[in-house]
């Protein structure tokens, strides 16, 4: 894949019917990313439906193993097992995969890629480049200035993430259990083990035998990874709640050499693709709904944790189906384009 600016790619996004494939749509027009064919894939439920897509109404297609003919990227965005079972085919087509999923992240000659952090990972590749989890993203974006500046000894991550990070599917639960209360009613969970509207649910992820769900470890794990940091100290606690989309953390650091608010404002102000907004007098933070459709992540409440040496805290949120997957997916490609990657 040659980086000639005048080139086109073949595009094709696996999952084009789902809530981040819709967004990857979007993020592919909006960046004028150079687009030649875009094929839509979804299973075979979608097939024959029409989306749009910069002035056409393209026709959803089932994914099959012939899918990938003549395409330059696929961006997977339809679950662990859907990548595991045809990035491969993909790769054979002799397309560069970016992998929304869990699948590949965690397989050693598989980069785990956020650009602003480790975009120099990608020419490791061998046909597929993973994305991280949508927490994992904005976490070691924000952790990584302040650690290349005075190093990191440990991290303590409360995770509140949206409903649209489960998918549609939950995405339309919360919406109708609004709606169902609303209307004097009791709504019966489904897609989720609890009711999530009016409420918040610290659980709905798979458990491991220690008491940690899945997206707990996948966070210490990619976040490990990203940061080139296997050592790292790291403990997190994910939690649901009803928010349609955009993701918040409470972060503690414990830093090896000193550092005050001032300076980790500074830093995080000139770092890429974060934007500070904290005034601690004037009540200004991000919150989900004001940064929900928006590129960076967002950051506040930066402040001196006196309960440890070297401790900061701090508050962060993401739009989880951008910057926590479409966007960066997509950033990762231009990356690729950019590095001559295959
Ligand atoms: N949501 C987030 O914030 C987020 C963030 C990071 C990563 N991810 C990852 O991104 C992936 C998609 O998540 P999502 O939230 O977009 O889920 P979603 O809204 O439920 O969409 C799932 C997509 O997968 C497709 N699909 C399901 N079964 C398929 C099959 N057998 N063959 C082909 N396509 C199939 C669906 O097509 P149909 O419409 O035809 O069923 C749909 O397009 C997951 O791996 C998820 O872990 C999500």
């Amino acid at each position: 894949m040659a980086g000639s600016p005048s080139r086109r790619f073949n595009v094709a996004v696996v999952g084009a019917t789902g809530v981040v494939g819709a967004e990857m749509l979007k993020v592919l027009l909006q960046r004028r990313f150079p687009v030649g064919e875009l094929r839509a894939l979804a299973s075979g439920r979608s097939a024959g439906q029409r989306i749009a897509f910069n002035g056409d109404r393209l026709e959803v297609r089932a994914l099959d193993r012939k899918s990938f003919a003549g395409i330059d990227i696929a961006l997977f965005s339809a679950g662990a097992g859907i990548s595991t079972e045809f990035a491969p085919d993909a790769v054979e087509a002799g397309a560069l995969v970016v992998d929304n999923s869990s699948a590949w992240r965690m397989v050693e000659n598989c980069p785990l890629v956020v650009p602003e952090v480790n975009g120099d990972d990608i020419a490791d590749n061998e046909g597929i480049v993973a994305n991280p989890n949508c927490c994992a993203i904005p976490l070691t974006m924000v952790v990584d200035p302040i650690r290349r500046a005075v190093g990191l000894e440990r991290l303590v991550v409360s995770t509140y993430q949206s409903a649209s990070g489960a998918g549609k599917p939950l995405l339309d639960e919360l919406e109708e259990q609004t709606r169902i209360i609303a209307a004097g009613g009791r709504p019966l969970p489904s897609v989720y083990p609890k009711q999530l509207a009016h409420n918040v649910v610290p659980g709905g992820w798979a458990m491991d035998q220690d008491g940690y769900n899945e997206e707990e470890v996948k966070i210490v794990n990619e976040s490990r990874k990203i940061l080139h940091d296997p050592g790292l100290r790291i403990a997190v606690t994910c939690v649901r709640v009803p928010v349609p989309i955009g993701h918040g953390e409470a972060v503690f650091l414990e830093t090896v050499d000193p550092i005050g608010p001032d300076r980790v404002r500074e830093l995080l102000a000139a770092s890429p693709g974060i934007t500070v907004e904290d005034d601690p007098t004037g009540q200004v933070y991000p919150t989900p709904a004001e940064v929900a459709g928006r590129d960076d992540v967002y950051v506040g409440r930066i402040r001196r944790d006196p309960s440890t040496r070297n401790g900061i805290a701090l508050w962060l949120v993401s739009d989880n189906l951008r910057k926590g997957a479409a966007l960066n997916a997509v950033q990762v490609a231009e990356r690729a384009i950019e590095m001559g990657v295959r």
